[in-house]
């Protein structure tokens, strides 16, 4: 079939939009546990950013696996499938000139890898928000980790499915360490220049 899809060439380039807009694309890629703390670390980047006239797109994991991927599990196989979706989506949105902000526990290296493939190296900043397990599970917001540890849940991420740290990541933040001030502060001063 896809020797059939023959894109076409639109008048409007990318270049186009981000000179309307001011600034660079970019996406910004928060990887760690479930409760570590991405989200709100990526929301208060959001705010920090639209305050400075960025134009900015939230994806986050609890989001998109009730919309566009809810037909998928934990399954390591549906993992790579719910990331390569949300890069896809990603790389539509930097090309109309957003910076994206995506929070995902994406536990796999090979599937943070696939991201930078689909959008760009140039175009991808990895955050790894590395708070210890001990401190997700006893924060545990949303009860996960009970449950995990209840056997209620299977595959769960730190519990009985692995977790990949990245090895070089751009930022990392531990936040047993660091306020999500401080993060933010830490983020927008690497990315200062890319956007
Ligand atoms: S990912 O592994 O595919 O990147 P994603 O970020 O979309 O995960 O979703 C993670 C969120 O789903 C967690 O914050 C948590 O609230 C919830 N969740 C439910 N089941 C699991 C599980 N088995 N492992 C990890 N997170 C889970």
């Amino acid at each position: 079939m896809e020797e059939n899809i023959i894109p076409h060439n639109f008048s409007i380039t990318q270049q186009q939009r981000s000179n309307l807009m001011k600034h660079n694309p970019l996406l910004v890629w928060f990887t760690g546990l479930s409760g570590s703390g991405k989200s709100t670390i990526a929301n208060a980047l959001e705010k920090a950013l639209i305050s400075q006239n960025i134009h900015t797109y939230l994806l986050d994991g609890d989001n998109v696996r009730k919309g566009l991927n809810n037909n998928l599990s934990f399954s390591p196989e549906d993992r790579t499938e719910n990331i390569r979706r949300i890069a896809e989506v990603a790389n539509l949105m930097i090309d109309a000139g957003l910076v994206v902000i995506a929070s995902f526990v994406s536990p796999y290296k090979e599937d943070r890898e696939n991201v930078k493939r689909i959008v760009g190296y140039d175009n991808f900043v990895e955050v790894f928000v590395n708070t210890p397990i001990e401190e997700c599970e006893r924060r545990d917001v949303k009860g996960l980790y009970a449950k995990a540890r209840a056997g209620e849940i299977k595959n769960f991420t730190g519990v009985n499915a692995p977790y990949e740290a990245p090895p070089v990541p751009d930022v990392e933040i531990d936040t047993t360490m660091v306020s999500v001030k401080e993060a933010v502060s830490l983020i927008i001063k690497f990315i200062g220049n890319k956007m």
